[in-house]
């Protein structure tokens, strides 16, 4: 059966964690779906770990629609989330409708992501969730803000943590269905989680969350980067290497194609 916002409500309560991880193509998002993951999130890093860029800054909204409809195509069962890029949603409601709009409309995701939890991004989830767009928020370190705030760890001062926990309420009492907590103490995550009554989906924020999250290219080992709480399972990055290897040596010494 499809996972639903509601869903994920009812996982929190029942303390099962939720599986999320991102995705950028069919081919991932069909591998990620078939193995169980819960939230598929079209993460604008998909910038960085699919365009190249160094920051998820540049990737605009038809770049991000773009690559949201090709993973909605590999997807069953996994509910679909697509991050609003820098840019998309910050100027006023109007543009954060025109945008939310045309990603549910255009790519068939269930829901949209924006960054931060100052009162321009409450009222902005107010009113998406007013006319029937499901917003998931995402406090702590918001990439989107990186020229501000550096990649480093948010909430690690009492006066940060508390700013961190009262925008993860008001996004809650805004109507967001859930909450990225991206690269916090994890005791702060856990005040959140047990806090705000929507499911909390961690990133660098402790095991207390009610799921975790992780961009994919770092899982699988092939970002350039990855952040110090990223957890590679694969060195992909070698094993395609040595494929490619193989086949270019298998070409040049005439063993593939074989039949010649
Ligand atoms: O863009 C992204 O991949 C994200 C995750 C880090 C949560 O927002």
């Amino acid at each position: 059966m499809a996972v639903t916002t509601e869903q994920l409500n009812v996982w929190k309560q029942q303390q099962r964690s939720i599986i999320s991880l991102t995705a950028w193509d069919y081919s991932i998002a069909r591998v990620l779906d078939e193995a169980g993951v819960d939230v598929i999130l079209v993460g604008d890093s998909l910038a960085m770990v699919a365009l190249g860029h160094p920051t998820t800054l540049p990737v605009t909204l038809d770049e991000m629609i773009h690559h949201a409809k090709a993973v909605r195509r590999g997807v069953k069962r996994a509910l679909i989330v697509c991050d609003l890029p820098f840019l998309s949603y910050q100027e006023n409601v109007s543009q954060a409708i025109h945008s939310a709009g045309r990603v549910l409309k255009e790519t068939g995701a269930a829901a949209v992501k924006l960054e931060g939890g100052h009162a321009r991004a409450i009222a902005t989830v107010k009113e998406l969730t007013a006319i029937g767009i499901p917003v998931m928020g995402h406090v702590g370190l918001t990439p989107q803000s990186c020229n501000s705030l550096g990649y480093k760890q948010q909430g690690n001062t009492a006066e940060s943590a508390d700013r961190i926990l009262d925008e993860a309420i008001a996004l809650s009492q805004a109507g967001a269905f859930s909450l990225v907590l991206e690269h916090i103490p994890s005791e702060l995550a856990a005040t959140i989680t047990s806090t705000v009554s929507i499911p909390t989906i961690g990133i660098g924020a402790g095991g207390a969350c009610d799921g975790q999250v992780l961009v994919t290219a770092d899982l699988l080992g092939l970002s350039l980067t990855t952040p110090p709480f990223a957890k590679p399972y694969i060195d992909l990055q070698s094993i395609m290497t040595d494929a490619v290897e193989r086949f270019a040596k298998d070409v040049l010494e005439d063993r593939f194609p074989t039949d010649h």
